[in-house]
C-alpha cells in the first residue's frame, strides 16, 4: 500500500510517500480499498505540529476516506466485501489501504460519488453536532458561519439553509460570488471589514442566534458580541494561529493570548442571556455509536437531497502537499480531496 507520512514539522513538502506492506484487518475491522481521501484543516494543523490530538511521528494523517470493501477482520459479517462505503478513520487515512472499525463504516448511497463520500463524514458532523445538536438553530433564526467557504462552512451553509435560517458567512473576497449562488444571504471578508460590524449592520443591532468559529483567538471575543440575547457561540477550532506554512510559535502564543481566556464569566452569561459551547469531534470516539445516529440522519438529508458535498479540487495522493497549499493560499470553496 501507499501511505503519506508525516515524518517532521514544516512546509507542505514534508509530507511524504511512503510503500508498506497491505494491512490484515483485526477482529471487528475491515479492510477498504480507499478511492478518496478528505483533506481536513486537522491535516494542516498537525503538520504544522500545531495539533496537540496527533499521534507522535511518524505518523500517517487523514480522519476519512471512501472506498470499498475488501476483507473483513473476525467478527464482522463477510458481507460487507464489495460494498461502497464512507468511514472516519482516526489517522491513517491518506493511504490507498486502510482497515477500520466495522463501527466506523457507512454504506455509501449508490448516488454518491467516492470523492463526495470521502467529503461528508468530518465536515457534516461536526457542522451537524454545531447546528442541530448544541446550537438549537431553528427556522428563522440567523446564523454566522466563519470560513463559510471551508468545508465545515459549506456543510453548514447547507445544513442552515435546510432548517430555514439566515446565513451570513465569513470568507475571503474572492469566494463571495459562489457562496451567493450556494444560498449565503450576506458575505463579509474579514480581511477587508471588521465582521462585528458587518452583522450588526445586517441584523439592524440585533446581532446572531449562533456563531460558528474556528477561528479563535481574538475572532471569539468578537463572535461573542455579534450574539443577540438569548444567542450561542459555538467555539471549534483555531486556524488563526496556522497564519503561515511553517509552524510559527510566535503566531500560535499570539492567537492564545488574545483568547478571550477570562470573558465568558458566569455573571456575564447570565445576565446578558447568551451561551458558549465547544465542539471537538476527534473527542467523540467513546461515542460513535451516537456520532453513528448523526451520520444516519446526514445520509437521510442526502437521500432528501438536502445536502450535497461540495468538491473544491482533486489532488493525486502523491501530490497531498499541493492539496495542504491550496487550502493554506485559501483558494477552496468547499472540500479538497486526495484520490489514490
Ligand atoms: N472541532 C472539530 O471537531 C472540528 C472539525 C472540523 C473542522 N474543525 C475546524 O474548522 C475549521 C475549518 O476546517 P475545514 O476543514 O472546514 O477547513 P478547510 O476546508 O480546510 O478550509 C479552510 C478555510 O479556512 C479559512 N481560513 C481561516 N483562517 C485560515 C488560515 N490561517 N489559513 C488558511 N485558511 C484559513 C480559509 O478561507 P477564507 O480565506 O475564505 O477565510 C480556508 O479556505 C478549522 O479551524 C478546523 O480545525 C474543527
Amino acid at each position: 500500500m501507499r501511505q503519506v507520512w508525516i515524518e517532521k514539522f514544516g512546509r507542505p513538502e514534508v509530507l511524504r510517500l511512503r510503500e508498506a506492506a497491505d494491512p490484515l484487518p483485526g477482529p471487528r475491522q475491515v479492510r477498504v480499498r480507499v478511492e478518496a481521501i478528505g483533506v481536513n484543516f486537522a491535516d494542516v494543523m498537525g503538520r504544522l505540529g500545531l495539533y496537540p490530538d496527533l499521534p507522535p511521528k511518524p505518523v500517517v494523517p487523514g480522519y476519512e476516506v471512501s472506498g470499498k470493501v475488501d476483507a473483513v477482520g473476525a467478527e464482522v459479517e463477510p458481507d460487507w466485501i464489495g460494498r461502497d462505503i464512507l468511514a472516519l478513520t482516526r489517522f491513517g487515512g491518506y493511504s490507498d489501504t486502510v482497515c477500520v472499525p466495522e463501527v466506523q463504516l457507512a454504506t455509501r448511497p449508490a448516488d454518491m460519488s467516492a470523492p463526495q463520500g470521502a467529503a461528508l463524514p468530518v465536515n457534516y458532523l461536526t457542522a451537524w453536532q454545531i447546528l442541530e445538536v448544541m446550537g438549537g438553530l431553528r427556522a428563522g433564526q440567523t446564523v454566522l458561519i466563519h470560513s463559510a467557504g471551508g468545508g465545515v462552512g459549506i456543510a453548514a451553509l447547507q445544513l442552515a439553509k435546510r432548517i430555514g435560517a439566515v446565513t451570513i458567512g465569513t470568507a475571503s473576497g474572492g469566494k463571495h460570488d459562489a457562496l451567493k449562488r450556494l444560498g449565503l444571504d450576506f458575505a463579509i471578508d474579514p480581511s477587508k471589514e471588521d465582521f462585528e460590524k458587518g452583522v450588526k449592520e445586517y441584523t439592524r443591532g440585533r446581532g446572531v442566534d449562533l456563531v460558528l468559529d474556528a477561528v479563535g483567538g481574538k475572532s471569539f471575543r468578537q463572535s461573542y458580541r455579534s450574539l443577540s440575547p438569548t444567542g450561542r457561540l459555538a467555539m471549534f477550532g483555531l486556524s488563526a494561529a496556522a497564519s503561515g506554512k511553517r509552524r510559527s510559535w510566535l503566531r500560535a502564543l499570539w492567537t492564545a493570548a488574545r483568547m478571550p481566556w477570562f470573558d465568558f464569566t458566569p455573571t456575564r452569561l447570565i445576565n446578558e442571556n447568551k451561551g458558549v459551547f465547544g465542539v471537538n469531534l476527534a473527542h467523540l470516539w467513546d461515542e460513535i455509536e451516537r456520532v453513528n445516529g448523526w451520520l444516519d440522519a446526514l445520509l437521510q438529508c442526502w437521500s432528501r437531497q438536502e445536502i450535497a458535498p461540495l468538491i473544491s479540487a482533486t489532488f493525486p495522493l502523491d501530490k497531498a502537499a499541493d492539496a495542504h497549499h491550496y487550502i493554506q493560499d485559501r483558494k477552496n470553496v468547499g472540500k479538497v480531496i486526495l484520490i489514490p
